[in-house]
């Protein structure tokens, strides 16, 4: 039965061509790329005419290990590596990236699925090909093999004639159906690595006579930070003399060339135990970053690129938020400021849900994708489902030139810098930024808001940061609460208003980091069911609002506290500076500056990051790459 392991579908992948050790550069690489997938790892290095391959299950430490032991050696400046997260089916060392062809001279990696790999794997044992592993993958290996066969006639020579493993890319990916980006070296083809793309990233690294090819910037930024995005459907070939891109029919392309504005520290841990205390100190930074800038002399907020008119955003009668987890949740805030600035009606969908409902859509909507990484699947296609139907896209994004942002109408790029760790922290308080920018747009395009009334909230939104820094320098008695409650078995988290995403955010990061089971609901839910839930001891995050702001929200909570508080729960309250309502009803109470509202997620968040990442050390977790999840989810 054909049963491939579709298995390479969010992978990081990284490929090399120049004077330096392949080995190493691609090793370095993967280390940067491990975020994308820890299931598996590989490397193939082409040596005096032989492929030299390592592969294991496992983390990257793993194929270091066998490397060691299997005294791989070799300096050359050819190699191509990979790290996978799994789909379908066990990860295994033989499973595992690069799968090479039955001659073994070709050596593949990939980061994708090939949706028509049972009909080529049928022709291929059709044509007396067996098979090794049980990927996808292995089917391009063995096309890339044939195709050099047949077209290639200078067989008296061991090398390959130039262009040649690129031209047999070409026509291989010709006949592929499906999402891919592949990399391939040949063993006699020394100095080249030829690379395709359509529907899955891929970025050539321009250094002085060396090329780079990966799934991200982050793989080769300690060597260069020039870079070309490839387009859809592109073939790319790299040596130490130079680049060429070619569609897949052989026509010249160019690529989109940028530069790339962080260096290598700010993909390195620096002095941290883990990437996401790293990130989640550099939140003040971030949400400055994502704030510079943005209003013109004029007083109005600038976006990134815009395809619209504002005679489009005018017409707009509808907001869509679509994104996933994280995302979502910062969506779920931004409906808040949205309806509030513009009163314009918004409602956020899960981007897994969106397009199976069949939303209602027009010209007149306007979706928006928010998406850290830009290359989720579910969030794409909820932007292809939105633009089918003709309706306006706005990326939010963190990474440039990625698939979201390249698809849409108009993008607000966040500038939270790379985020390693599979946790989002800074990520999602710039996304909060970035929706709150956008809201105020949209109110200012549309004659809701003029420039001043902006101008005091981005004055507003400019005392964040500190507000931030504040928050994080009083983080210790949270770690200390977090290693008392790191044996509970449940940990429950609520709010109202904006505080109920922000209960869902600190769930989620409890569950995704700690693996214990927690929750967070809308306060006032609680007693329509979930407060039974509570039992002795208990511990219950409730997300307090400000006194300041709508005097009935702040006594609700309070109100929901003594529920809870009646029933054995163990209250850990957020509270505002100066709210001493609460006092008598916590049993542990985290101040936060005051703020606005509107904007105070993006210091009541912060505590309950602190708060998953120190339970999640305490349990031993590993912080940065929890078990069963990958930042980049390219699958739906
Ligand atoms: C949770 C987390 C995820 C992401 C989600 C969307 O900490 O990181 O829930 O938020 O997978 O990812 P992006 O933003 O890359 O689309």
């Amino acid at each position: 039965m054909l049963t491939a392991l579709r298995s390479q579908a969010m992978c990081g992948i990284v490929g090399y061509a120049g004077a330096r050790s392949a080995l190493e550069v691609v090793l370095n690489g993967l280390r940067r790329l491990e975020y994308r997938g820890y299931d598996s790892a590989g490397v193939a290095i082409v040596d005096g005419g032989v492929l030299q391959i390592e592969k294991r299950a496992g983390k990257l430490s793993n194929l270091e290990k066998a490397i060691a032991e299997n005294g791989f050696d070799t300096s050359a400046g050819t190699g191509i590596g990979h790290t996978r997260w799994a789909t379908h089916g066990a990860p295994t060392d033989r499973n595992a990236h690069p799968h090479v062809s039955v001659d073994g001279r070709v050596a593949v990696i990939h980061n994708g699925i090939i949706e028509n790999f049972a009909k080529l794997r049928l022709e291929l044992e059709e044509r007396g090909v067996e098979f090794s592993s049980d990927t996808d993958t292995e089917c391009v290996a063995h096309l890339l093999a044939l195709e050099l066969t047949t077209h290639t006639s200078a067989q008296d020579s061991t090398t390959l004639p130039e262009g040649a493993l690129a031209a047999a890319m070409r026509r291989v990916c010709q006949r592929l159906e499906g999402a891919f980006t592949l990399l391939a070296v040949h063993a006699d083809a020394p100095g080249v690595v030829v690379g395709a793309r359509r529907n899955s990233p891929l970025v050539v690294g321009c250094g002085d006579g060396e090329y780079f090819l990966a799934s991200d910037v982050a793989a080769f930024i300690e060597h260069t930070r020039e870079a070309i995005e490839l387009g859809q459907d592109q073939v790319v070939e790299i040596s130490a003399a130079g680049v060429t891109i070619t569609d897949f029919f052989g026509t010249p392309a160019t690529g989109n060339s940028f530069h790339v504005a962080w260096d290598v520290s700010a993909a390195e841990k620096g002095g941290y135990d883990y990437f996401m205390l790293k990130e989640i100190a550099e939140q003040p930074q971030a949400v400055a970053d994502t704030l510079r800038g943005r209003l013109t002399e004029t007083g109005e907020i600038m976006l990134d690129e815009v395809r619209l008119s504002d005679q489009d955003l005018r017409d707009v009668d509808k907001v869509f938020i679509v994104a996933c987890g994280t995302a979502y949740h910062a969506g779920l805030v931004a409906k808040y400021a949205i309806e509030h600035w513009t009163r314009i009606p918004c409602e956020v969908e899960l981007a897994s849900e969106f397009r199976y409902r069949d939303p209602v859509l027009d010209r007149s909507t306007l979706v928006v994708a928010i998406s850290q990484s830009g290359e989720t699947m579910d969030t794409l296609m909820a932007v292809r489902h939105a633009k089918e139907q003709k309706a306006r896209v706005l990326a939010i994004c963190n990474t440039n030139g990625s698939s979201i942002p390249r698809e849409s109408d108009a993008v607000l790029y966040t500038h939270a810098g790379p985020e390693i760790a599979v946790a989002s922290t800074k990520a999602f308080l710039t996304q909060l930024v970035a929706c709150y920018l956008v809201g105020l747009h949209l109110a200012q395009v549309r004659g809701i808001k003029y420039a001043d009334e902006v101008a005091a909230v981005v004055e507003q939104l400019q005392q964040m940061p500190a507000a931030v820094e504040a928050v994080l320098g009083t983080m210790e008695p949270v770690r200390e609460l977090a290693r008392s409650l790191a044996g509970s078995p449940s940990v429950l988290f609520i709010g109202r208003h904006v505080g109920y995403p922000v209960a869902l955010e600190g769930a989620l990061k409890l569950k995704e980091l700690a693996y214990m089971h927690a929750e967070g609901f809308a306060a006032g839910e609680l007693k329509h069911g979930p407060i039974a839930l509570i039992d002795k001891g208990t511990p219950v995050f409730v997300v307090v609002p400000s006194p300041r702001g709508r005097g009935v929200l702040h006594d609700k909570v309070i109100s929901n506290i003594q529920e809870v508080r009646a029933r054995g729960a163990r209250v850990i309250a957020i509270a505002e500076e100066g709210d001493a309502a609460v006092e008598p009803f916590a049993d542990h109470v985290i101040r936060v500056p005051r703020t606005p509202t509107l904007l105070s997620p993006l210091v009541a968040t912060v505590p309950l990051q602190v708060f998953a990442c120190e339970v999640a050390a305490t349990r031993g977790h590993d912080v940065d790459q929890p078990r069963n999840l990958a930042k980049s989810v390219t699958v739906e």
